[in-house]
């Protein structure tokens, strides 16, 4: 992450102002999201603790968004992540995730999250950060496409990142960093 960068729980309406900008990016652009709608459901999910953001230390816009769901198959499920396009590449989205896992992992054993399976991008990005392919579910947001179930493990450690030195812990392979084919 960004050092400057801090994770929080936004107040309902800070969620909500995070709609505009989110419904202009894919996938939720391409799905058609409006920002009324998307904003009532972050305002709603941030009344249940269920948001974090990322933002600048200093006052700055949040640069990210995070919901995460309790009590889905016997874990956490991230139901939404997104990063502004400016923002992106500089360890938002992995910071949004590892706040998330921290929080899951206090008491679940899995954390899921599922990406369309075209948005190469993103499943590139889970991967990288210890999630595996776990399952297919055709026509689940829109019919004819893919959503790609991936988890990861509480047993599987943060990985580090690569971009800001740090070393991947000795051992860490054979404690299962899962290497899915997502
Ligand atoms: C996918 C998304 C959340 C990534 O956020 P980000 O802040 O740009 O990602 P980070 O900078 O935290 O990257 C974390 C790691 O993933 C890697 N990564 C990120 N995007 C990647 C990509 N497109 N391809 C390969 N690796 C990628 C980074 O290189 C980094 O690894 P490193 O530290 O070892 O170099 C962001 O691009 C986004 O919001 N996309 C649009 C919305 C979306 O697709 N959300 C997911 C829907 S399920």
């Amino acid at each position: 992450m960004a050092a400057q960068t801090r994770i929080s729980r936004p107040t309902p309406a800070l969620a909500r102002a995070q709609a505009a900008w989110i419904a202009g990016i894919d996938p939720w652009r391409m799905l058609g999201y409006r920002p009324a709608a998307l904003g009532r459901y972050l305002a709603r999910k941030a009344g249940t603790r269920s948001v974090w953001i990322a933002r600048a230390v200093g006052g700055a816009a949040p640069s990210g968004v995070v919901v995460a769901d309790d009590g889905f198959l016997l874990g956490g499920f991230i139901a939404l992540l997104a990063v502004r396009p400016e923002a992106s590449g500089q360890g938002v989205g992995r910071a949004l995730v590892e706040r998330v896992a921290a929080e899951v992992f206090g008491t679940r054993r899995w954390l899921f999250v599922s990406c369309d399976g075209n948005n190469h991008a993103a499943l590139r990005f889970y991967r990288k950060l210890g999630f595996s392919r776990v399952g297919r579910l055709p026509d689940l947001v829109r019919p004819g496409n893919v959503e790609i179930l991936l988890r990861r493990s509480s047993a599987t450690p943060p990985i580090p990142a690569r971009a800001r030195g740090a070393k991947i812990p000795a051992g860490a392979a054979r404690v299962g960093y899962h290497r899915g084919r997502s």
